[in-house]
This record gives structure tokens, C-alpha cells and sequence, in this order.
């Protein structure tokens, strides 16, 4: 009689256990189901070191963005030839935004030499389509950032005084960096250099 009770109460435990078991199953399964259901709509974005397939994507949506001159965009394809050739053994640094294995943007920058921890961006660009989305954003703070990294001391951007580049004076401004300076008719009459600047810590 003893030992029946207790074979029904050890019954009872390993019921009780198999039950919690199956309802961990159905919970881990209808989780199962709910990321494959997601998984087309995820974004997967990223910012990775900017490599020679990406220039035939890189050359022409920096076109498209309307404001480069072409002998600008002559001078894009040299710089990024010689960046996968040299330049980038010597401390040059070019990245890629790309979201869904789609191309979106790239920035560009190196010390300047002969200086003490000064830094240059020389080029920003998103694609037309996608900018005031942010890209351009994360693009400069991951150049900011490796930058620090790096120990650089302040960081420049030189850019035009022409009224289709206002929205990107405008950027600069809106993270923080300064205008340094203008070099009136630097790019041709009436387009004006106008120097950006942050420092840091
Ligand atoms: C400048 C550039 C890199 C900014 O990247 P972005 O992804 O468009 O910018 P974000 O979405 O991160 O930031 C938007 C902010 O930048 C400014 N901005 C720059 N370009 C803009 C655009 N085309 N449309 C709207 N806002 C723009 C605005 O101040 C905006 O903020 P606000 O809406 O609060 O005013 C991008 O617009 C671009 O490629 N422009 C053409 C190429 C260029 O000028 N490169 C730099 C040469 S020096």
C-alpha cells in the first residue's frame, strides 16, 4: 500500500515535469516560426572596408548625387584605383555602407601629412535616393570614431560655397564641426572653399 503511494506520487513528479517539457517545446517552436516569418523582412546594414568590387557601384551613385563636377568624379575613380593599388598601406581608409547587399554610400578619409594627428575626409557620399535617412550620419561617426582610435587630433572637411552644397554645409554643421575658414574663388570664380573642422577630446 506504501509503496503504491509513492510510485503514484513519483508518477504524479514525472508527469508534472513532462508537462513543462512539452509547453518549453511549443514555446521554443512557435519562436521558431515567428523568426522564419520575420526573416524576409529583416534589413541586415552594415559598414564594411570599401573593396575593389564596389567602385563600379561607388563611381556612379556619387554621380547621381548631382553635386560633383565631372573631372571630381574622374579624380573618385584614381583615388579609389589607387586605395585598393597602395594608398591604403598608408593609413588611407575608404568604407562602404551597404544594406541588403545593396551599395549605399562610402566615405573617405586619411591623416594629412606632415602634420601633427591631422585628419582628412575627403569624400562623404549616400546614394540620392537614400539620403536625410541617416546613412550619412552613421558614415561620420564611424569616421569620427576610427579616427579617435587612431589618436587623430582634429578632423577637416573642405567642401564648396555653391548654393546646391548648402544642405551639406548644413550636415556639418549639424554634427558639431565648425567653419574654419573660407578661400574665396578657391574652386573657380565665385565657388569658395569652405573649410569645416572638429577637434577632439
Ligand atoms: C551630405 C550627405 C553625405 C549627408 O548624408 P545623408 O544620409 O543625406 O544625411 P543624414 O540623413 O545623415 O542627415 C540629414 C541632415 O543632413 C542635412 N542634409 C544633407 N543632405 C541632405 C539632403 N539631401 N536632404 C535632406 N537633408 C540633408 C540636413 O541638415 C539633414 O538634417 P535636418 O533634416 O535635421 O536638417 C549626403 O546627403 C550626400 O551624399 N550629399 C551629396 C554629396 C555630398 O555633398 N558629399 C559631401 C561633399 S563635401
Amino acid at each position: 500500500m506504501r509503496i503504491g503511494l509513492a510510485a503514484r506520487g513519483w508518477l504524479f513528479i514525472l508527469l508534472r515535469i513532462l508537462i513543462v517539457i512539452v509547453i518549453l517545446i511549443l514555446i521554443a517552436f512557435f519562436h521558431l516560426i515567428l523568426l522564419c516569418a520575420m526573416l524576409p523582412t529583416l534589413e541586415i546594414s552594415m559598414i564594411r572596408p570599401t573593396t575593389p568590387a564596389d567602385t563600379p557601384f561607388l563611381v556612379p551613385l556619387t554621380e547621381a548625387t548631382g553635386v560633383f563636377k565631372p573631372i571630381e568624379i574622374e579624380a573618385l575613380k584614381e583615388v579609389l584605383g589607387d586605395y585598393h593599388a597602395h594608398t591604403h598601406k598608408m593609413d588611407h581608409h575608404s568604407i562602404t555602407y551597404e544594406k541588403d547587399g545593396t551599395v549605399l554610400g562610402f566615405a573617405y578619409y586619411a591623416p594629412a601629412p606632415m602634420t601633427d594627428r591631422t585628419w582628412y575626409l575627403y569624400w562623404i557620399a549616400v546614394s540620392k535616393q537614400t539620403q536625410a535617412k541617416g546613412l550619412g550620419s552613421t558614415l561620420l561617426k564611424y569616421v569620427e570614431e576610427d579616427v579617435q582610435r587612431a589618436k587623430g587630433r582634429v578632423l577637416f572637411i573642405e567642401t564648396s560655397s555653391l548654393p546646391h552644397y548648402q544642405l551639406t554645409r548644413k550636415f556639418y554643421l549639424k554634427h558639431g564641426y565648425e567653419q574654419a575658414a573660407v578661400l574665396p574663388d578657391f574652386y573657380s570664380e565665385g565657388d569658395d572653399m569652405v573649410v569645416f573642422r572638429k577637434k577632439f577630446g
